[in-house]
């Protein structure tokens, strides 16, 4: 197998989609209290909610292997980044509603009520909420980074990542790989 599975791909895609509304939709100093925004939190819980089922297909083998030997250095570096690309889709959802809940203000999903994970607090939500904040910003750049490093070997390199995360592409390209 070369390419993702159809389910990778496409939670991939919608991922990707739903973390860069979620970084357009952050309230932040505190006026999440006052002012909540609720596609914040929706949007943010529903990259939780799609890490699970992710995760689950790459654990049944629903990702490729790195198949160029030679370069395993890159490979290392693709396994840490992915993983730290992994370790912020499940410790941002969960601080954020960490930090909604000391401010004090109710998180729900798509109507459904969800209970606090703490007790709220009057003053400043603490260092939760603020290494929240600060990741947020960190995936961003972190995004930034993988999009141009996905580029780079598509266009520079030539091993045609790209198509293992396009949905058009064939199943198996190691037939007519260059
Ligand atoms: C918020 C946005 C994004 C997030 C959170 C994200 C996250 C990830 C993660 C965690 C993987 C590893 C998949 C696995 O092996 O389980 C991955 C793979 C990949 N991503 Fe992204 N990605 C994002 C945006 C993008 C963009 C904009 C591009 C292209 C320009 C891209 C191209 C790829 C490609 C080609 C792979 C496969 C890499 C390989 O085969 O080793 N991603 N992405
Ligand atoms: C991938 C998911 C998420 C990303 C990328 C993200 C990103 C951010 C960013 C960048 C900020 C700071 C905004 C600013 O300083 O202007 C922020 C604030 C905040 N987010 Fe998220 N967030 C995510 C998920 C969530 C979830 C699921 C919740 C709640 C259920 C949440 C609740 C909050 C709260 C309460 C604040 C304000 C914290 C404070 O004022 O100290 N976030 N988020």
């Amino acid at each position: 197998m070369y390419r993702y599975s159809q389910i990778m791909i496409a939670i991939h895609w919608l991922t990707a989609v739903l973390v860069v509304v979620a970084w357009f939709t952050a309230v932040g100093g505190r006026h999440a209290r006052t002012d909540p925004s609720y596609v914040h939190f929706t949007v943010g819980l529903a990259v939780l909610l799609l890490v699970i089922p992710r995760l689950l297909a790459r654990w049944l083998g629903a990702a490729p292997q790195i198949e160029d030997p030679q370069k395993q250095w890159l490979d290392l570096a693709a396994r840490a980044g992915h993983t730290l690309l992994y370790v912020l889709l499940i410790a941002l959802p969960l601080s954020g509603w960490y930090a909604a809940s000391r401010l004090g203000v109710p998180v729900s999903f798509l109507g459904i009520g969800l209970p606090s994970l703490t007790e709220s607090v009057q003053g400043a939500p603490g260092e939760i909420a603020d290494l929240h904040e600060t990741g947020g910003t960190l995936i961003l750049w972190l995004v930034g980074l993988h999009a141009l490093i996905a580029l780079w070997h598509q266009f520079i390199l030539k091993d045609r990542t790209l198509e293992r995360m396009n949905p058009m592409a064939p199943p198996d390209l190691t037939q007519d790989r260059r």
